[in-house]
């Protein structure tokens, strides 16, 4: 949660542009309030406010900082201590003004430390955890040689997870730091940034480089050094981003969910780019050579969300296949195994979910093998774990996860066919992996003809949404109800279709539109449910494929599919869920991209 930017700009550069530009872009990581800190001659000047980055920008625009500066910070916060309000939006200052923060993580020993302080002299104007860091910093700059050492002095003092920017009045550098909170610095023509996240920049450069944690990074007229907290220096390699700087645009759309959506097709095909050989349906996954998964006898895969569903379909799909596997949430993982010693697979689009992190570390702990599957090139668990696999999505900046899902999806099904040749388990079926590669243009056509619009006009006002389905659709169900209801803040809940009879029936009227996931797999059984349900007076919208003249003869509405593999179904199936949602919260004029209470990654506990 939070972003931060700190921009050390060349001479002629307007930072405050670049920091506010790169905070829009980091927005998705929360949107409780904003602010920027800008190094000027007369003092480091505060601009912060509760509200949106265009609240601040506006208030920019009556009084910008002057004169310009090339050299500033900025922050976009999600509340974890403090409401969201005017005093406790970043950047946070100590007692003299002389040193201004931004932080992204929790600062765990933050009650000690201003307890400390407060006994020192120090009076404090917010309610965060953060602005200790400025407290501390100023206490330690005047009997420090430089205000470097004053800076790593209070680093050393602080526990928790941190990735920090800080400025301090007169001294022409930024500093910067992290420990378990993502922090980038970007190496451009222009001067360098640091934030929590490359898109941040991307517009400016495409070279990074990816620090780890306890790297202390200080940018100056002369560049930028990493070194340890005790000075050693510590060489990094400058990485090239693949992505592209309009991948962080919505275009044409109005929503990033929307573009993010419609470019399934596309992240779907990179996601598959030579990783099927279409004449022999053989699967190659770069960084795993044959066998590289023989010693595997079981599988655990974690993750929170839409990668939890996510995860939850790739343990179905190793266990048809005769892996053992399971899937867990994250925040719920323990590495408790019997016997087995399992590959732990951490599911996560940024690679920086707490939760999935902790998971990750306790499985390590245990002495296990740990794969992280991961949309983010750099990201901690693409670090951490022993390996890791891409989705190669791209970036998505929408708080809803939707073109993740489907390249999460995809990689699992390839991921399975080579983890089921390696350990001599029931491989994968060719026909899955010959139709996996048309996987992009069934999305394509649903995105085309899909119905969700008609559907959503239709049931927009209901009650409440149920999501029912059984083996590979039950995921798919629960992955249709947590769309719904984190964009749209309806109720929807997703079930296992044979568990409605054992409580949730109870939930069934004539306004609760329940959602059948019909994905060519134990149709038969699901039917009965449907009739369970349509005894008690709800309508049915069957989600099916176009082949089942069956269903559709059952069900009251139809959202259809083109037909493709049963274990690929829910990829287009959960496309149409993703656009049942998209247009629901639509039509009831909700912040789509920002949903209320929520960001895009999580990166507390
Ligand atoms: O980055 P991760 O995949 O680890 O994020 C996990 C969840 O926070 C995420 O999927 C969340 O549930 C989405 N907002 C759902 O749309």
């Amino acid at each position: 949660m939070c972003g931060i930017i700190g921009r050390f700009g060349a001479d002629g550069i307007d930072a405050v542009d670049d920091v506010l530009h790169g905070l829009k872009n980091l927005e998705y990581r929360g949107y409780d309030s904003a602010g920027i800190a800008v190094q000027g001659p007369n003092g480091i000047d505060i601009h912060k406010q509760s509200g949106t980055i265009d609240r601040l920008a506006a208030e920019l625009d009556e009084r910008p900082p002057e004169p310009r500066s090339h050299l500033a910070i900025g922050h976009t916060r999600w509340s974890t201590h403090g409401r969201p309000t005017d005093e406790n939006a970043h950047p946070h200052t100590g007692c003299h003004g002389r040193v201004a923060v931004v932080h992204n993580g929790i600062i765990d020993n933050h009650e000690t430390l201003r307890a400390e302080l407060t006994a020192a002299g120090h009076e404090f104007d917010s309610e965060t955890d953060t602005e200790v860091v400025a407290h501390l910093v100023e206490e330690y700059l005047p009997g420090a040689a430089t205000p470097r050492d004053a800076f790593t002095r209070a680093v050393g003092r602080l526990e928790g997870s941190y990735a920090i920017a800080l400025l301090v009045d007169g001294v022409d550098a930024l500093f910067a730091t992290r420990a378990g909170s993502p922090l980038v610095l970007g190496v451009g023509e222009t001067g360098c940034f640091l934030a929590s996240d490359v898109p941040a920049f991307l517009d400016h450069t495409d070279r990074v480089v990816y620090l780890e944690d306890g790297d202390v990074t200080v940018v100056t007229a002369d560049g930028y050094a990493i070194t340890t907290l005790d000075g050693e220096p510590v060489d990094r390699p400058v990485e090239t981003v693949e992505w592209d700087p309009e991948d962080t645009q919505k275009g044409t759309h109005d929503h990033f969910m929307s573009k993010e959506i419609f470019e399934q097709p596309t992240s779907l095909s990179q996601a598959l780019q030579g990783r099927v050989d279409p004449a022999t349906q053989g699967v190659t996954l770069e960084r795993f050579d044959p066998g590289a998964f023989a010693d595997v006898s079981a599988v655990h895969l974690i993750g929170c969300g839409t990668s939890y569903h996510a995860a939850l379909y790739g343990a179905i799909l190793l266990r048809q296949h005769g892996v053992p596997a399971q899937a867990f949430l994250a925040s719920e993982y323990s590495a408790v195994t019997d016997s087995e010693t399992p590959l732990v697979i951490g599911v996560t689009q940024s690679g920086e979910t707490a939760d999935t992190l902790g998971a990750l570390r306790t499985a390590q702990e245990a002495g296990l093998r740990t794969l992280a599957l991961t949309n983010v090139v750099g990201s901690t668990a693409a670090r951490e774990c022993d390996d890791v696999l891409y989705i190669r999505a791209g970036p998505e900046i929408g708080v809803a996860a939707t073109k993740t899902f489907a390249s999460q999806v995809a990689t699992l099904v390839l991921l399975t066919a080579r983890i089921t040749s390696d350990v001599g388990a029931t491989p994968v079926d060719p026909d899955c992996l010959r139709a996996i590669t048309s996987l992009p243009d069934v999305v394509k056509e649903v995105l085309a003809t899909s119905n969700a619009f008609d559907l959503a006009t239709r049931f927009h006002t209901a009650d409440a949404h149920f999501f029912i389905g059984r083996g590979a659709a039950y995921p798919v169900a629960l992955e249709g109800a947590l769309k719904l209801k984190e964009i749209s803040y309806e109720h929807a809940e997703g079930f296992p279709a044979g568990e409605l009879k054992h409580g949730p029936l109870a939930l069934v009227t004539e306004s609760t539109p329940v959602i059948a996931v019909f994905t060519g797999h134990e149709d038969e059984r699901l039917l009965a449910n449907v009739r369970e349900v349509q005894a008690r007076g709800a309508p049915v919208v069957g989600l099916l494929s176009e082949s089942s003249t069956t269903v559709a003869g059952v069900v009251d509405e139809a959202l259809t599919f083109p037909d493709t593999h049963p274990l690929l179904s829910p990829v287009p199936a959960t496309v149409q869920l993703q656009l049942l949602s998209y247009h629901i919260a639509n039509l009831l004029n909700r912040p789509i991209d920002k949903p209320r209470n929520l960001a895009k990654s999580v990166t507390v506990e």
